[in-house]
C-alpha cells in the first residue's frame, strides 16, 4: 500500500513540473533562469558542482560520484577539471568525445550510469531544468528559432550565445504548423529518460555487416511517405537513432573502437561541428555529450592504425584506473556484495581488508627508489603511517609510474571468488583464510594468466596471508585484556613517569610505602626493547621523547598514547607479549580447564560483542590464533 502511494504522489511531483508554453513565454523564463538554456556540456558540469565539491589540501572530491565509485579521486578529478569544466566553458574539449579507458571492471560503466541517472535525476530540479520544442522527437533546443541575423542582438540583450540550426524538421513544422510565427511556437519541460528515450541514449555495436546507420541517426519511415508524398520531406523520416534521442543530454558510446568504421565518421561532424547528417537532409544540429569507453589494448590497437587519425584528434582519452587503497577497495567490495543476493552472509571482520590488499599488490608497480617494498607502498597509498616516509614520499613515489592501477586484479574476480566459495560450501560465515584459500584456488584455474604472475600473485597471497597473521594476533590479543586502551595508557604512563625520573636524575616515590626508589629499569627497558632499541640508544630515545612531550605542553597539547607512533608500538607489543603465554595456552588446549574454558568464552563474547564476530568467526578465529602462536 506504502508503496502505491509512493508512485502516486511521485507522478503529482512530476505532473507539478510539466510546463508548456509558448517561445514568447519560455524567453521570459530564460530571462529569468538563464541556466535553462545551457548546453548540454555545461549541464553536466553543473550537475556535478551542484551535488558538492569538496577541497581537501588541494585535493577535490566530489560528492556525486563519492556514494558509488571509491578511491578514484584522482582521475575523477582530472576527468572534471580537464574535460567537464572546460568543456563547460565552451572551450574547445567539448568538440571531443570523451573516451574513459581502464582496465576491466575498474569503474568505467558504473561511472557512465551514474552520470546518466544523475540527468535523469537533475532534470527534474530547477537548476537542471531542460526545454525543447514541444512534439519534436529531438526535443530540440526552442532558441534554435531564432534566426540567424537576429543572434548577435539576442546575445546582447540576453547574455546568451545561440549555437545550430533549426532543423529541417522543426523549420517545415514552422512553416507548416504556426504559419512562421515563431513566437506561437510551442516549448514544453523535457525531463531526461533513458527508458522513454529522452536526452540519454546508449549506442552499442552489434553485427557490423547487419547494423545500420539508421541506430544512430533514425530512417526514412515508408509508411508515411505516401502521405508526405516525399522521401525528403523530414515529416517522413524518423529521427528516432541514438544520436536523435540524446540530443540535449548525453549518449554512451559501448564499444566504439570495436565499431565499424562508417558510424565513426559521424561521430566526427557531430563532435567538431555540432551537426550531423541524417537521411537526405541539410546538417541536424545537436548538442550532447559523447562518452565512450575501451581498454588499454584496444585502444594502443586503435591509434597505431593510421586511418583512425582523424578521429583520433577529436577524442580525449581520460584514464580511469583501479583504485589504489585498500581501505576504499574494502568498500567496493562491500557495495558490490550488497547488490548480490549473498549480502545476507556473514563475513568476518577484516576478510574484505585482507582480499582488498591482494588486489591492491596485484596493481601495484615496484617501487624504483630506496628500500621501500611493496606492502610498505600499499600501506602509503592508503594513507597509513610507515615510519621514515611522509606525504611528500608518497607523491614521489606517485610520480614514478604514469600507468600504474592499469593492470591486476580486478574486483569482479575477488567478488566472483567470494560469492563461489559462499555458494559452494554453504558456510553460515566466510573469513579471510577462506577467501585467500579461494583466490589462490581461483589462480590455479586462470586461462589467461602465464606461469611467471601466477608466481607473482601466489607471493602476493602470502603476503596478504602475513598481513592477515598480524592483525588477527592482535585482535585475540586485544580481546583478551578486559579494556585494551585503558591498560595500553596505564602501561604508557607508568613508562613516562619513569623516563620523567631518569633523564632528570631525579626519584620517585613508591605508591604504597612512600620511599623513594630509583625509577624502574627493567620495565623500560622491557618496553623499549619491543622496538629493537639498544642500550646505547636508549638515552637518546628516552630524551627524545620529553623533548617531544614538552613540546606538545608549549603547543597547548596533550601527549597521549596516540602522539608518538614508535612509542606506541613498544607499548602494545609489550603488553602483547606479556599476554602471549596466556592467550596461547588458553587458545591451544586440546581439553581446558574451567578456568580456561570461561577465559575463552568471554574472550568470545567480546570478540562478537565488540569487534563484529559472530560465533563461528570468533572460534574460528580463536582456533586459528592458538596455531600461530604454537609455531
Ligand atoms: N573504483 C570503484 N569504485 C566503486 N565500484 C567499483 C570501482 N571499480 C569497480 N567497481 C565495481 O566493479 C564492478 C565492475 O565495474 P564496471 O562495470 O563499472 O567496470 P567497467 O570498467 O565498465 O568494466 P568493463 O571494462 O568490464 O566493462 C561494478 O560493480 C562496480 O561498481
Ligand atoms: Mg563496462
Amino acid at each position: 500500500m506504502d508503496i502505491l502511494k509512493k508512485i502516486e504522489m511521485f507522478r503529482e511531483e512530476e505532473a507539478k513540473l510539466r510546463w508548456e508554453g509558448t517561445f514568447g513565454e519560455y524567453l521570459e523564463i530564460v530571462k529569468e533562469q538563464p541556466w535553462v538554456a545551457q548546453s548540454a556540456h555545461s549541464r553536466v558540469y553543473n550537475m556535478i558542482r551542484d551535488a558538492g565539491i569538496e577541497d581537501d589540501k588541494g585535493k577535490k572530491s566530489y560528492s556525486f560520484f563519492s556514494p558509488q565509485l571509491f578511491g578514484l579521486e584522482e582521475a575523477l578529478e582530472r576527468l572534471v577539471e580537464e574535460y567537464f569544466h572546460p568543456a563547460a566553458k565552451r572551450l574547445d574539449v567539448r568538440k571531443r568525445i570523451l573516451l574513459l579507458m581502464g582496465p576491466v571492471s575498474g569503474g568505467k560503466s558504473t561511472l557512465v550510469t551514474m552520470l546518466k541517472r544523475g540527468l535523469e535525476a537533475y532534470s527534474l530540479t530547477d537548476r537542471g531544468a531542460i526545454f525543447g520544442i514541444k512534439g519534436c522527437p529531438m526535443h530540440e533546443d526552442p532558441l534554435h528559432l531564432i534566426p540567424q541575423n537576429l543572434r548577435g542582438e539576442f546575445y546582447d540583450e540576453y547574455g546568451i550565445r545561440i549555437e545550430g540550426n533549426l532543423s529541417p524538421l522543426n523549420m517545415m513544422r514552422l512553416e507548416k504548423e504556426y504559419g512562421g510565427r515563431l513566437e506561437d511556437v510551442l516549448v514544453e519541460r523535457v525531463f531526461f529518460s533513458e527508458d522513454k528515450r529522452v536526452g540519454i541514449g546508449t549506442f552499442s555495436p552489434s553485427d557490423p555487416k547487419s547494423q545500420d546507420i539508421a541506430d544512430l541517426t533514425g530512417s526514412i519511415d515508408f509508411s508515411t511517405i505516401a502521405e508526405f508524398g516525399s522521401e525528403s520531406d523530414p515529416r517522413a523520416y524518423r529521427f528516432d537513432g541514438e544520436l536523435n534521442k540524446a540530443n540535449r543530454g548525453m549518449m554512451e558510446f559501448q564499444e566504439m573502437l570495436k565499431c565499424d568504421e562508417k558510424f565513426l565518421w559521424h561521430l566526427l561532424s557531430l563532435t567538431q561541428e555540432g551537426n550531423f547528417k541524417a537521411g537526405r537532409f541539410a546538417l541536424i544540429s545537436a548538442d550532447e555529450l559523447i562518452v565512450a569507453h575501451t581498454n588499454e589494448t584496444e585502444y594502443r590497437s586503435f591509434i597505431s592504425n593510421k586511418k583512425n587519425e582523424a578521429l583520433h584528434s577529436r577524442i580525449i582519452v581520460m584514464p580511469i584506473p583501479y583504485n589504489l587503497k585498500v581501505t576504499q577497495e574494502e568498500k567496493i567490495y562491500e557495495k558490490m556484495i550488497q547488490e548480490s543476493d549473498v549480502s545476507d552472509v556473514h563475513i568476518a571482520p577484516h576478510t574484505l581488508k585482507v582480499a582488498a590488499m591482494f588486489s591492491i599488490l596485484t596493481r601495484l608497480k615496484e617501487p624504483k627508489k630506496g628500500d621501500i617494498d611493496l606492502v610498505k607502498k600499499m600501506r602509503l597509498y592508503d594513507g597509513k603511517n610507515v615510519e621514515g616516509y611522509n606525504s611528500a614520499d608518497v607523491d614521489e613515489l606517485k610520480k614514478e609510474y604514469q600507468d600504474e592501477g592499469m593492470s591486476g586484479i580486478d574486483p569482479r574476480y575477488v567478488i566472483n571468488r567470494i560469492s563461489s566459495t559462499i555458494i559452494r560450501k554453504e558456510i553460515p560465515s566466510l573469513n579471510a583464510l577462506d577467501v585467500l584459500r579461494s583466490l589462490k584456488e581461483g589462480l590455479d584455474q586462470h586461462p589467461s594468466i602465464t606461469n611467471e604472475l601466477r608466481e607473482r600473485y601466489l607471493n602476493f597471497i602470502s603476503l596478504a596471508r602475513k598481513e592477515y597473521d598480524d592483525i588477527a594476533k592482535k585482535e585475540v590479543q586485544k580481546a583478551f585484556v578486559y579494556s585494551y586502551e585503558e591498560s595500553a595508557k596505564t602501561l604508557m604512563e607508568n613508562y613516562l613517569d619513569n623516563v620523567e625520573a631518569y633523564c632528570n636524575k631525579a626519584k620517585m616515590r613508591d605508591q604504597l610505602t612512600g620511599e623513594e626508589i630509583n625509577p624502574d629499569e627493567k620495565l623500560m627497558r622491557s618496553i623499549e626493547e619491543q622496538i629493537g632499541i639498544s642500550e646505547n640508544a636508549k638515552k637518546a630515545f628516552r630524551e627524545e621523547i620529553l623533548i617531544r612531550i614538552s613540546a606538545y605542553a608549549r603547543k597547548g597539547k596533550r601527549f597521549d598514547y596516540n602522539s608518538h607512533d614508535r612509542l606506541r608500538e613498544a607499548i602494545q607489543k609489550k603488553l602483547f607479549a606479556d599476554l602471549k603465554d596466556v592467550v596461547k595456552i588458553t587458545t591451544s588446549s586440546k581439553t581446558p580447564d574451567e578456568q580456561q574454558l570461561k577465559k575463552v568464552n568471554e574472550v568470545v563474547a567480546r570478540l562478537i560483542d565488540e569487534h563484529g564476530y559472530n560465533s563461528t568467526s570468533a572460534n574460528d578465529l580463536l582456533r586459528y590464533v592458538g596455531s600461530l602462536l604454537n609455531r
